[in-house]
């Protein structure tokens, strides 16, 4: 009786061993044969990343906003802009002084030149930006 417990164990061992055995190779060759990618449908789970922050405002130099909002018409003088640079066009403005100039940007401002719209159109600049384009503006009159 004994010595047929210690075959069913053996027997059972043997069994166990082999299952597992194919078990590990069954899963190997699963993961090899795994699509590299994956198909979403509509509804399901799809992890997403998050979109890039909006082009923040508050921080671009004047440089860099007076290159997007304002040299489409003060570069080439267009439509009555003083002409970045030209101190025939800028010396009576910047006498004016500084505060009215910024004032002039943010707020838009029609003279006997032209018509100079609030921030120069440019929607997502702020304050600080229209007036470091302002201060750009006037560095380049020499
Ligand atoms: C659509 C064309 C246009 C754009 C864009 C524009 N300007 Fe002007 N700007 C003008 C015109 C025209 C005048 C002159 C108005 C006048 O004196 O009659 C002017 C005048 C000015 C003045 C002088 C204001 C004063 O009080 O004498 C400043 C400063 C100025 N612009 C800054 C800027 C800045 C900074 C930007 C960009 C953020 C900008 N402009 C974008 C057309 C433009």
């Amino acid at each position: 009786m004994l010595k047929l417990r210690v075959i069913l164990v053996a027997f059972a061992i043997t069994f166990i061993g082999s299952v597992s055995a194919n078990h590990k190779s069954d899963h190997s060759i699963k993961e090899r044969l795994a699509p590299t990618g994956k198909v979403y449908r509509e509804g399901d789970d799809v992890p997403v990343s998050k979109p890039a922050e909006v082009a923040s405002t508050g921080n671009r130099d004047g440089e860099t906003v007076y290159t997007a909002s304002c040299a489409m018409c003060h570069s080439g003088g267009i439509a009555g802009a003083p002409k970045t640079g030209d101190a025939g066009a800028w010396n009576d403005r910047i006498a004016k002084g500084k505060e009215e100039l910024y004032k002039s940007a943010i707020d838009g401002f029609t003279g006997d030149a032209g018509m100079m719209p609030p921030k120069g159109g440019c929607a997502n600049c702020s304050d600080e930006e229209v007036k470091a384009a302002v201060d750009y503006l006037i560095e380049q009159v020499k």
